[in-house]
């Protein structure tokens, strides 16, 4: 959606991201919106109307029956006069009362009487978001509101309640970009297999063989992909994440556990891989059933390796998914194009998102990623955004490969 001229009802929910919608409000209003703000009772007590009236230069709406506000702009009338309604942040609170037809409060009452385009920005505790109530509400939402819904985040990272996980409202910048982009697909009934994370080579009962891979690209793929209603299954090695309970999530340790399960999805049909997880290419050929001593040991010692199966090569090699997307990763310090191409062809890939972790802004535990999309027809760099603002582009992007191949057969 163009922003220039665009009428933007910014509703405003009670979270402490509440503050992050100030800036929100101003990128808006940067972009050439025109913005109004509304606030609900929970909204007013973590940021003053006042705020948002200074910012948006118009006036703030809080309450449905304010006979002030009424003889301004009513209600039905904001709702009509509005291109976009942004709920950001959208609280668990908040997305339920809109998942469930509720009418009690002008944001609520705004939702339910518009015919205007919806994005919500979920902004709670990483507990709630991954509530299965939460999540169908979310659902409820998707099915009801179908292609006028878009839904912007959350990201994952630390909260401001000291939790680690999903749950973070998006950053305002990411906000302004995903609703800025004229093809997100509003919804996608696709089934996408997510390898994600590291995997563990067991050397003996205590010790293994492992990389520093975080998951984090991967479970934010599967987030977005899962936010615009896909059948999502996240293979995933030993993380330190949590994911929506949409999700169907599937814990390994080993790589040859990681093929297993891959082999197994790939069988019964999908239509996109993405291997995202950052398999370990080699294994102990034994392992010792006891903890291995120093002691029987001198001063050097040496474990033979024998190479892991290449779980995506296999996954791609498949006959019964000729029809599907199959998404490669190629996290590379040096060369990064060159391997990605060479890595394309020799996996038999449709796309391979190559990205270099030699830099530390972009590398393995950070937040934020730059890639560029490597396919046999050229390159195209996606610049440096959040992961969780990435996965929503590769999201869109991978669609559209998707359909092209689909197309072409
Ligand atoms: O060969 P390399 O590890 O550089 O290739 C990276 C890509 O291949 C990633 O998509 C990764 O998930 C996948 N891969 C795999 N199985 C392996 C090794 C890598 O699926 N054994």
């Amino acid at each position: 959606m163009a922003l220039q001229d665009c009428n933007i009802v910014l509703g405003v929910s009670g979270g402490i991201a509440a503050y992050k919608s100030a800036d929100l409000c101003r990128q808006l209003k940067k972009n050439g919106a025109k913005v109004r703000v509304v606030m609900t009772q929970g909204a007013c007590a973590f940021i003053q109307p006042l705020t948002f009236q200074a910012l948006s230069g118009e006036p703030v709406s809080t309450a449905l029956l304010d006979e002030d506000a009424e003889a301004g702009m009513g209600h039905i009338e904001l709702a009509k006069w509005a291109d976009l309604i942004l709920i950001a942040p959208a609280s668990a609170n908040c997305i339920a009362r809109i998942a469930n037809g509720f009418a009690d409060d002008l944001l609520t009452t705004l939702v339910l009487a518009t015919e205007a385009q919806i994005a919500i920005a979920p902004a709670m505790n990483q507990v709630m978001w991954a509530n299965p109530i939460t999540q169908k509400n979310l659902q409820n939402l998707i099915e009801s509101y179908e292609q006028r819904l878009q839904i912007v985040g959350p990201a994952s990272g630390e909260q401001a309640c000291g939790d680690v996980g999903f749950g973070r409202m998006m950053e305002p910048s990411d906000i302004v970009a995903a609703i800025s982009q004229e093809s997100t697909p509003r919804e996608c009934k696709y089934r996408v297999v997510i390898t994600a994370g590291p995997t563990r080579e067991a050397i003996d009962p205590v010790r293994y063989i492992s990389n520093h891979s975080s998951g984090k690209m991967g479970y934010a793929l599967a987030e977005a992909f899962h936010a615009v209603g896909a059948d999502v299954c996240l293979i995933s090695g030993p993380v330190n994440l949590s994911c929506s309970s949409g999700i169907e999530r599937i814990d390994v340790t080993s790589a040859e556990q990681m093929y297993e399960q891959a082999m197994r999805q790939a069988r019964t049909g999908l239509d996109v891989f993405i291997g995202s997880a950052a398999v370990a290419d080699y294994r102990p050929i034994d392992v010792s059933e006891q903890k291995m001593k120093k002691t029987d040991f001198g001063d050097n010692i040496q474990v033979e390796l024998t190479q892991n199966p290449d779980i995506i090569a296999n996954v791609s090699a498949m006959r019964e998914i000729s029809q599907s997307l199959i998404v490669g990763f190629a996290a590379e310090t040096n060369d990064v194009i060159q391997y990605a191409k060479s890595k394309l062809k020799r996996k038999s890939l449709d796309v391979v998102i190559a990205n270099d972790v030699s830099n530390q802004e972009i590398g393995f535990n950070s937040d934020n990623n730059e890639v560029t999309l490597v396919t046999v027809d050229g390159e195209e760099l996606l610049p440096l955004t959040s992961k969780a603002s990435l996965a929503q582009e590769l999201v869109t992007r991978l669609s559209e490969k998707l359909n092209q191949k689909r197309k072409s057969k």
